[in-house]
């Protein structure tokens, strides 16, 4: 997510912030900022949308400025804007912060403060910190800080100056990662290691629920509870380049790995499973009975997002009875589709850039349907133009192979079909409140599932000089093996074909013999019989099967040459665990043959151009 970077020091800091921005760009951002407290001046604030290096022309205002705290933005709440970028500022202009992170109550904080007359000038969540905390301030708060932070709901690193105390640098740890970098006579406080490598090793770890007051004499930490908390200094060993990476060789499996915290994020504020309910502010814009009464719902998109749509047909179908079309933005946008009013199109896209997806959009708006967004880049410009939607919270996907962006569509899509099927009373509050439970679960099978790695890389290792596979899953995992079809395809540059599996006796099955690798989908549900049938009939033609089967299947196991098992899940929400060790077969076995996983060739991360 976003990038933040702290110094106090008997020197200028200008410099130290930007050159920790920079550092921190592999992360992706949109915007990015800094606050220096100058002798006796009190804040320079510079901020920008775009590059990092388009603060360098500020250096000069930083001057004399010997604490100070820097941001990369990565929007979650409000579009890329210089007033949406940090460091925000409270109103009396007592306190500047910087935050990395997601605050979920923000909205029912701002509406407090707003009541208590307070003015905020941006569309972050992140504002309300800074308002909240002078607010504690103005009521006489000992100590502000932490009385505001015990009322933040969601995921904050955060770094705060005080005007009315210059030498001290506050951070603050709850769900995003913070280290504090102890320098020569000089302190830093960073959300990543990359920030401040140019400067020290020495750091210290704090923990979620823990402040740390930072002066030019040391640190002290405590919980929220304001107990004292030491921790021993660690030695970072690491170089910049396998920072970035989260010390994982390539950004494509740091964002498989990241794909637990990611549907957090994703959830976060959104899906309710105590109320068994899901709140999607984004698209509450689309009027209840307009959702009673939709006529089409088509959803859209390219590619992996095209995947996504697919599981969403099979979700919108099952939980909101809603009769759902996928369709390819780039055959949409040139057919002549009945589209109009009282319809409306989903159009999906991680990047919010791809051409086809928005040209589809806006085809379907010139003839009168509604139309959504559900992306992961805030302010892109398929979010822009779709006008109202669902964010993902993915975090930057560096890797042009999507991972943790189509779990996260997939699983937007899940909350989606679960509040439009209580809106529509078509799913039960029972069911609702099951539903969000087992969906709440999900980012914990994710990682249990991510644990295989090392057995997944060595079954890539008996198949990785093949030249084709096939790739076969019933109901909702039918779009699961095209996904993993597409991932082998496009990182290990291997051919692979999804198909859904009681198609095999309509063709592909002439294709299977010893040499012919077919990946099947084989997890517990109503057809899971039906699919071992189908992996018996390969086994007959001496097919290699590489099953994907529910952890205790042993049936599964005993006709496939490998099994991956996963935990048992709702089948509706399978795909979910499934797809995890297709992208790490693909993974690995594009390492294996030595292919440029995170730039395969041919691809680019988004598609602007037709
Ligand atoms: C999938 O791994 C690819 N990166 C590609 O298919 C991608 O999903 C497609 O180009 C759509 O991109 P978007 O989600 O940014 O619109």
């Amino acid at each position: 997510m976003c990038g933040i970077i702290g110094v106090i020091a008997r020197r200028d800091v200008g410099a130290t912030l930007l050159e920790g921005l920079k550092n921190l760009e592999y992360r992706g951002y949109d915007s990015a900022g800094f606050a220096v407290i100058r002798d006796g001046d009190g804040f320079v604030v510079r901020k920008e949308v775009g590059r990092v290096g388009q603060l360098d022309q500020y250096l000069p205002d930083a001057a004399g400025g010997k604490i100070g705290i820097a941001h990369t933005r990565w929007a979650t709440h409000g579009p890329p804007t210089q007033i949406n970028a940090h460091p925000h500022l409270s109103n009396d202009g007592r306190f500047a912060i910087v935050h990395n992170g997601i605050i979920e109550n923000y909205a029912v904080l701002r509406e407090l403060l707003e009541k208590y007359g307070v003015r905020f000038v941006s569309q972050t969540d992140s504002e309300v910190v800074a308002q909240l905390i002078a607010h504690e301030a103005r009521n006489g708060a000992a100590d502000p800080i932490r009385e505001a932070v015990l009322r933040l709901e969601g995921t904050f690193g955060l770094l705060i100056l005080d005007r009315e105390n210059p030498n001290r640098l506050v951070a603050v740890r709850q769900g995003s990662p913070l280290l504090i970098g102890i320098g020569e006579g000089e302190y830093y406080a960073a959300s990543d290691a990359a920030a401040i490598l140019a400067h020290t090793r020495q750091v210290i770890y704090i923990d979620d629920g823990e402040i740390a007051e930072i002066t030019l004499d040391g640190f002290q930490t405590h919980t929220f509870a304001n107990e004292p908390v030491v921790h021993a200094p660690s030695r970072i060993d690491w170089e910049i380049e396998s920072i970035e990476k989260g010390g994982y060789p390539h950004f494509m499996l740091k964002e498989i790995m990241e794909q637990p915290q990611a549907l957090r994020n994703c959830f976060a504020g959104r899906l309710r499973p105590v109320e068994g309910t899901v709140r999607l502010g984004g698209i509450a814009p689309l009027e209840d009975d307009f959702i009673r009464r939709l006529g089409r719902l088509v959803i859209t998109g390219c590619g992996t997002a095209w995947h996504a749509g697919l599981v969403g047909e099979y979700l919108l179908e099952e939980l909101a009875r809603l009769s759902v079309e996928v369709e390819y933005a780039s055959e949409l946008r040139y057919r002549n589709p009945i589209l109009g009013y009282g319809d409306l199109l989903i159009a999906i896209s991680q990047s919010g850039e791809t051409a086809d997806t928005l040209a589809a959009l806006r085809e379907a708006r010139l003839r009168g349907a509604r139309v959504m967004g559900i992306c992961n880049v805030v302010g892109s410009t398929i979010a822009r133009e779709a006008g109202i939607g669902v964010y993902t919270h993915a975090g930057p996907e560096i890797g042009v192979a999507s991972t943790k962006a189509f779990v996260t569509q997939v699983a937007t899509l899940a909350m989606l079909a679960i509040q439009w099927g209580r809106l529509r009373g078509v799913l039960s509050h029972v069911d609702a409140t099951r539903l969000a439970e087992s969906l709440e679960q999900i980012p914990n099978h994710i990682a249990h599932a991510c644990g295989q790695s090392d057995t997944i890389r060595a079954i890539a290792e008996a198949y990785a000089d093949t030249s084709n596979a096939l790739y076969l899953g019933r109901g909702i995992n039918f779009p699961i093996a095209l996904e993993g079809a597409l991932k082998l395809k496009e990182i290990a540059y291997i051919h692979a074909e999804g198909y859904p599996a009681a198609e095999m006796k309509h063709g592909p099955i002439a294709l299977i013999d010893e040499r012919m690798p077919v990946v099947v989908i084989a997890t517990e549900d109503k057809i899971r019989d039906k699919i071992l049938s189908n992996i018996h009939e390969i086994r007959a033609r001496k097919g290699r099967v590489v099953a994907v089967a529910t952890e205790g299947d042993t049936a599964i196991a005993e006709n496939a040459s490998h099994v991956i098992y996963v935990p048992r899940v709702p089948p509706i929400l399978s795909p979910l665990v499934n797809v995890i060790p297709l992208q790490l077969l693909a993974y690995h076995a594009a390492a294996i043959r030595g292919c440029e996983i995170d730039k395969p060739r041919n691809l680019a991360k988004s598609v602007t151009v037709e």
